[in-house]
């Protein structure tokens, strides 16, 4: 009786977990990052995660990039996105206020800029490519 007790407790924490937790056990996504250098660099990402988190845990821009920690305050995230691929992180991520306000500061943008912080990998963004424009100069 106990241990059935303890199944149960054990299938209940599972049906508890979130969309954004489950994810952490699916499968990693290939994502090439076009650096502010301009080269290439391909990373695993795993989908949940934030792409300012990717940059950084991949070490992909080390200075001045996130200065705020995700806080949406800074604008150093800026990434911008392949077109069709701009439409897809809008149904994760929709936009936000805070979001534009800080685009309208930050150098470069385009049509397909967002934050970084901002946007989460999904599984439907397999195999895409981001580009870290040059950023504003924080010191
Ligand atoms: S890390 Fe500062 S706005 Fe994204």
């Amino acid at each position: 009786m106990l241990k059935n007790f303890s199944l149960l407790q054990k299938s209940v924490r599972l049906l508890a977990l979130s969309k954004s937790r489950l994810q952490f056990f699916g499968k990693k996504i290939n994502v090439t990052f076009i650096d502010r250098r301009g080269e290439n660099v391909e990373v695993k990402a795993r989908p949940g995660d934030s792409i300012l988190d990717t940059v950084i845990d991949n070490e992909i821009e080390t200075e001045g990039y996130g200065i705020c920690g995700g806080g949406i305050a800074c604008s150093t995230c800026h990434i911008i996105l392949e077109d069709t691929v701009f439409d897809k992180t809008l149904v994760e991520d929709p936009w936000g206020e805070e979001e534009c306000d800080m685009l309208d500061n930050a150098p470069n943008v385009t049509d397909f800029s967002r934050l970084g912080c901002c946007v989460h990998f999904t599984k439907e963004l397999e195999g895409i490519t981001i580009t870290i424009p040059e950023g504003q100069d924080m010191r």
